[in-house]
């Protein structure tokens, strides 16, 4: 079998334990992750694209198989051209699954080649995202042990 390229997407802003713990996951069942970032013109993130892109690559330097990356348009596109098979998502609680079930059938009707698949996260993170995160870190709330440290050192000096 060829090896097997699984792109992870996402805004990542920022990127979260929750993230990484799913990103773990992946380098150990596919051969190369790429974390895609989204570029996102409609939205008015927290971080910069490239300041999201720096942290994501710190914290995951140490899988030699995980790559982050940029990418805008179809993912399903973004995808076809890395030559990944594979779309990861992950599913916290079964609120995410008809937003992330309507995804994948959308996905998999634009590109029948590309599968998604879905893991889940430590259920410790099962209650964390970004946009609870940066909500937390802007009205003063603790955030240790939500994000990794050089988020949450960049999170301070954001919000302050
Ligand atoms: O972190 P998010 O916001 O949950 O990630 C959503 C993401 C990036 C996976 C989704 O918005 C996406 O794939 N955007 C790219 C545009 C696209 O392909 N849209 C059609 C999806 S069916």
């Amino acid at each position: 079998m060829p090896p097997v390229t699984a792109i992870y997407p996402g805004s990542f802003d920022p990127v979260t334990n929750g993230h990484l713990d799913l990103i773990e996951r992946g380098t150990k069942i596919f051969d190369r992750l790429i974390v895609g970032v989204l570029r996102n013109l409609e939205k008015e993130p927290l971080f910069t694209l490239d300041e999201r892109v720096e942290m994501l690559r710190e914290v995951t330097r140490k899988w030699p198989n995980v790559e982050v990356d940029i990418f805008d348009g179809l993912l399903v596109d973004y995808a076809r051209r890395r030559k990944a098979r594979v779309i990861l998502r992950g599913i916290r609680a079964i609120s995410d699954y008809e937003y992330e079930l309507q995804m994948a059938l959308m996905n998999r009707k634009i590109e029948p080649q590309i599968e998604t698949v879905f893991m889940m996260p430590a259920e410790t993170y099962s209650y964390l995202s970004s946009r609870l995160v940066r909500e937390i870190a802007r009205l003063g709330g603790p955030i240790q042990g939500l994000v990794p440290a050089v988020v949450e050192q960049r999170l301070r000096t954001k919000v302050l």
